[in-house]
């Protein structure tokens, strides 16, 4: 069996990024038996920065709906709400113990959050990789899959089991991250060197799973492109286009090649209206579903499930690490 774990913050409007980055793989995987598949909600992520009481109980319900209505099957996939499952806290807390300042204040998303925050920098922030660590190593997972912006991430993850490992005695397994090459990193569409990012002040910048239509459509027509004219990947002189390709190939598995070579002789234009219109269709089959989702009591039933389940591996793992750090009398 192979055991994997990922999550999203719901700390805005989820995108077709986070979608292409880490969703659709897990549409891929829960085709295959052997996998066994934990999802969930990273509410305590999300308040490294500030968020409005309300806004963030709305967000943690539509991540769990968005999730179902884009193809997660509960059969083969437990979800839960981060905040639920107390153990993450605690086996965050020796992460946090076993994490240097100087690593933490290396980390990529630190920095550039850093740069962002107006109001205070929390600690929260700085200590936010040993609590995606807690996470992972509670479960013992084998593979986390994710965009490339959270490689790293994961790579001080994997530094934190080897380091407790060696410490204390062989007592997480070192995960791998599961990144695809193709969607590890969605571009914003006003600004393509950016990454489409779900708290962008410009909604322009992204496409929401629950954007409305006409708007999603919208975007993508005006999305930021070059003059060149040309529908060709070149991710270094056109990567508006670029961007572009890798969404029209990634939502209609079409190749970037085969793409290229249907729009040869088109104009942006032309390749924009085809793009929106897959970008419709794609929007309107989650959109119904999720509609059904967040309305039905069966998304309670499924995260109580999940929160038990994660409940059960995770609380037997800490009694295993308090046990080996010398905590309490047991
Ligand atoms: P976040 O929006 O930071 O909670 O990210 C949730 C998941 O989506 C993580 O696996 C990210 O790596 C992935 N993700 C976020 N933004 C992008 C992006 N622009 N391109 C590809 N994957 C992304
Ligand atoms: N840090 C991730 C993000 O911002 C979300 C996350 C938290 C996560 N814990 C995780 C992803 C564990 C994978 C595994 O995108």
């Amino acid at each position: 069996m192979t055991r994997i774990i990922t999550g999203i913050q719901p700390s805005g409007n989820i995108t077709i990024a986070n979608y292409l980055g880490a969703i659709k793989q897990i549409l891929e995987l829960q085709k295959d038996e052997q996998n066994e598949i934990l999802i969930f909600i990273a509410d305590l992520h999300a308040i490294t920065v500030n968020q409005d009481r309300i806004a963030l109980k709305k967000h943690i319900r539509e991540l769990a709906a968005l999730y179902l209505a884009c193809g997660i099957k509960t059969d083969k996939c437990h979800m839960f709400i981060q905040s639920e499952v107390p153990c993450h806290n605690q086996l965050g807390w020796i992460m946090e113990c076993n994490s240097y300042i100087g690593e933490l204040e290396r980390m990529t998303q630190f920095k550039d959050k850093k740069q962002k925050q107006t109001d205070g920098i929390t600690a929260g922030l700085l200590t936010y990789p040993p609590l995606m660590a807690a996470d992972i190593l509670l479960y013992d997972a084998d593979v986390v899959p994710v965009g490339e912006d959270q490689t790293q991430h994961l790579e001080m993850t994997r530094n934190l089991a080897n380091r407790f490992n060696n410490k204390y005695g062989e007592t997480f397994k070192v995960p791998e991250a599961l990144v695809n090459k193709n969607t590890a990193k969605i571009y914003s569409l006003v600004e393509p060197t950016l990454k489409m990012s779900k708290s962008d002040p410009n909604p322009k910048a992204y496409i929401a799973l629950l954007d409305d239509i006409n708007v999603a459509k919208k975007k993508i027509k005006s999305a930021i492109t070059d003059s060149e004219g040309s529908i060709r990947y070149d991710k270094e002189n056109k990567p508006g286009v670029s961007n572009l390709l890798t969404i029209y190939s990634a939502l209609t598995n079409i190749s970037i090649k085969d793409l290229e070579e249907k729009y040869k002789n088109s104009n942006y234009q032309q390749f924009k209206e085809d793009l929106a219109n897959i970008v419709e269709e794609f929007l309107t089959n989650i959109q119904n579903k999720f509609n059904y989702y967040i309305k039905s009591n069966e998304l309670d039933l499924i995260l109580n499930s999940g929160r038990d389940l994660a409940y059960h591996l995770a609380s037997r793992k800490i009694q295993k690490v308090y046990k080996k750090v010398g905590l309490g009398r047991n």
